[in-house]
């Protein structure tokens, strides 16, 4: 019976909806995403990579040729496509769920995870990658404080939670991963 369970919870192809990571930049989304992918046998999409392989340029480039309310379009059209595919796993750019659509959107037809990680953590990740447009002014700390405040009270109606910090990550996924599981049975 155990193994059984098992078997099943290592389909992801038995959920009937996406799993979408939302969160702050830094926060884990696509490490946490893929490893959701590969223990769901689900493929593992990230919004950001997806566009950049349709622009054929990098978010930077993105942001600095066409501005950021291009960008804006892209990535809710991006996320509203990979929710009408069924299940997969998608990480969504921090900024994605500012859109009120696309937050509708997610949190009606996925099972939304909001990654959650400290702004020590956030920033120790981001100073490692250039790639972050908003971030490139002089004061990425206080760009980010702000953006975590204005963004937190929409990341909080996520579903679930995924502590990013957590030191067992393979249990807390495991649980996630059970919470999702008995979530869509019950529906
Ligand atoms: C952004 C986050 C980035 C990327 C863009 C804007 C944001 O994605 O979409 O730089 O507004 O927070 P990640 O959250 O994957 O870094």
């Amino acid at each position: 019976m155990m193994t059984e369970h098992k078997n099943i919870l290592s389909q992801g192809k038995a959920l009937n909806k996406p799993v979408v990571l939302i969160g702050m930049m830094g926060s884990g989304k696509t490490h946490f995403g893929r490893l959701l992918g590969a223990r769901l046998d689900l493929d593992f999409y990230d919004s950001d990579v997806v566009i950049e392989e349709k622009a054929g340029c990098s978010v930077s480039e993105i942001f600095e040729r066409w501005g950021e309310a291009k960008f804006r379009e892209v990535e809710a059209l991006t996320v509203r496509d990979h929710l009408a595919r069924g299940p997969l796993v998608l990480a969504t750019g921090g900024g994605a769920m500012m859109n009120p659509d696309t937050a509708k959107a997610v949190f009606e037809q996925s099972h939304s995870i909001w990654v959650k990680a400290n702004l020590r953590t956030i920033l120790s990740r981001v100073s490692k990658n250039r790639n972050r447009p908003l971030l490139a002014g002089d004061d990425p700390k206080g760009t980010l404080q702000k953006l975590i405040k204005i963004r937190q009270p929409v990341y909080e109606k996520a579903a679930y939670r995924l502590d990013s910090s957590a030191k067992d990550t393979q249990k807390v996924l495991e649980q996630l991963i059970a919470e999702i599981y008995s979530a869509e049975h019950k529906q």
